[in-house]
């Protein structure tokens, strides 16, 4: 906390002291002053001096810590400037006291914003009484969670026979997970061993572990690990045609995202999977939807197939995300088909289904599932569609289909919008993309209309500065 308050303190202090160190001027109007400055150095100046939230430069405190601390990271990921500190609701702060629109909510993940009340209480609160003691014993949590889970699931008429839950600890561990129950029951159901194979689509993201990757049927993650898991297909996502030649008597599962996110936010049609169930039912093959990144209320229902007729209910559900807030949990629900078939030692975990883990994602269970919440989500999308159909009209030649559903929203863009998640970032908007030159919107699902308005404000400004 010292640190984190001496850094902002330095860091305002920073932010202003430019200005201040040329009296009488202002610092709009310090570009424009006629000056000996090169003229590069002038764009410069006069371009930051009219964007709220100019990236971190070179000389800054974030570029400093950021160097200090990069040298000793694994370089996974390429990150802009900014160094957050702070959230609240919808916003966030970096260390030189910018704040920021977060449309972002952490991936998918800040459902109820950055920093909820009710979440941090409990939070505070569990660490005094019980963080861990093993799945070796029993605990109140982990089992009032899987209730509630199962209770909330059938009450909102999705996965029609949802009966029993494994706790873990990410979005991947649950697909691991899933993918070895359902490996597990296709040994069950054909002791020949040969039900085996593992079906999935094309663009979508099922996680980084090897099994879940070896699901996510993309060159771009799968290459430098190769060879992957045997036995996984790929096939072509909507495509009912092509169904009963993927899926055969040799599978065991399919997974699917009814709505996939880093995939573009591409929505599955729900006569694909009707179809799908159908032919999983036929063949003795457990059904998966990953609902990890679209589920919880993200759409508008409890789960994102819960507009879907119950036949084409999944046998296994996988979530993470949303389930903790940002404090990793994932959870596996299953029907009996499949929890009969799981047997003591057949998987485990330490840390999965520890009190606070599981005392956190009930709290959140109970908030998401609240009808009010939903229905809101449904008026806030409708809010972002009315927007993005002005940015249609306004950049014709860039903006193309909306997509999605309640607040997982995608604009498909003509072009490379790196350039744009940049500008709004320095407007003061967070956005992400995903898939091809796809911009995906996935803010907290408490996320206000004014902020709704503000955000798009900067993104439609932020646009037209690319343009210009
Ligand atoms: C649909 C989906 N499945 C699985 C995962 C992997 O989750 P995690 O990153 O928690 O392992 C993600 C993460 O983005 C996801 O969006």
């Amino acid at each position: 906390m010292a640190f984190k308050l001496s850094l902002r303190r330095q860091s305002t202090a920073l932010a202003c002291s430019w200005a201040a160190r040329v009296p009488g001027v202002s610092r709009r109007s310090f570009a424009s002053a006629s000056s000996s400055l090169a003229e590069g150095v002038q764009q410069t100046i006069q371009r930051d001096a009219s964007l709220p939230n100019p990236d971190p430069k070179a000389d800054s405190p974030s570029a400093a810590l950021v160097d200090d601390h990069a040298p000793f990271m694994v370089a996974t990921y390429a990150r802009p400037p900014p160094v957050f500190v702070q959230g609240e609701g919808s916003w966030l702060w970096d260390i030189e006291n910018r704040k920021y629109l977060d449309f972002t909510a952490g991936i998918a993940v800040t459902a109820l914003g950055h920093c909820d009340a009710g979440f941090t209480r409990i939070l505070a609160d569990q660490a005094k009484t019980l963080v861990h003691a093993s799945n070796l014993y029993y605990n109140p949590w982990t089992g009032a969670l899987s209730k509630l889970l199962i209770e909330k699931t059938l009450e909102s008429g999705c996965m029609r026979d949802a009966n029993a839950v494994f706790v873990c600890n990410s979005g991947s561990e649950a697909n691991e997970a899933a993918i070895k129950f359902a490996r597990k029951v296709g040994k069950v159901v054909d002791p020949s061993g040969d039900k085996h194979d593992f079906v999935s689509f094309n663009n979508a993201f099922h996680g980084r572990t090897m099994g879940s990757l070896s699901a996510t049927h993309n060159p771009k993650y799968q290459k430098p690990f190769s060879p992957m898991v045997p036995g996984f297909r790929q096939a072509k996502y909507n495509d009912i045609e092509s169904i009963p030649a993927a899926v055969t008597e040799k599978t065991c599962g399919v997974i699917v995202e009814p709505i996939q996110g880093e995939g573009g936010v591409q929505t599955a049609s729900p006569e694909f999977l009707v179809a799908l169930a159908k032919r999983c039912r036929e063949v003795g093959a457990v059904l998966i939807y990953d609902e990890i990144q679209c589920g919880l209320s993200r759409t508008g229902t409890f789960w994102a197939h819960g507009n879907l007729p119950e036949e084409a209910h999944p046998d296994i559900l996988t979530t993470a995300k949303a389930l903790g807030n940002g404090y990793p949990v994932g959870a596996v629900l299953v029907n009996t088909h499949v929890s009969e078939k799981i047997k003591v030692g057949d998987h485990g975990t330490t840390f999965g289904g520890n009190p606070l883990a599981c005392r956190l994602a009930h709290y959140m269970v109970s908030r998401l599932s609240e009808p009010q919440l939903q229905k809101d989500v449904l008026a806030k999308s409708n809010l972002f569609r009315d927007r993005f159909q002005r940015l249609q009209a306004r950049f014709p030649e860039l903006v193309g289909e909306i997509r999605g559903r309640g607040l997982i929203l995608g604009l498909q863009l003509t072009e490379d919008p790196s350039p744009i998640v940049q500008a709004a970032r320095e407007r003061g908007l967070l956005v992400i993309t995903a898939g091809t030159n796809t911009l995906r919107f996935v803010p907290s699902l408490t996320v206000t209309n004014e902020e709704i308005d503000a955000g798009l404000d900067m993104l439609e400004d932020a646009i037209a500065a690319t343009r210009a």
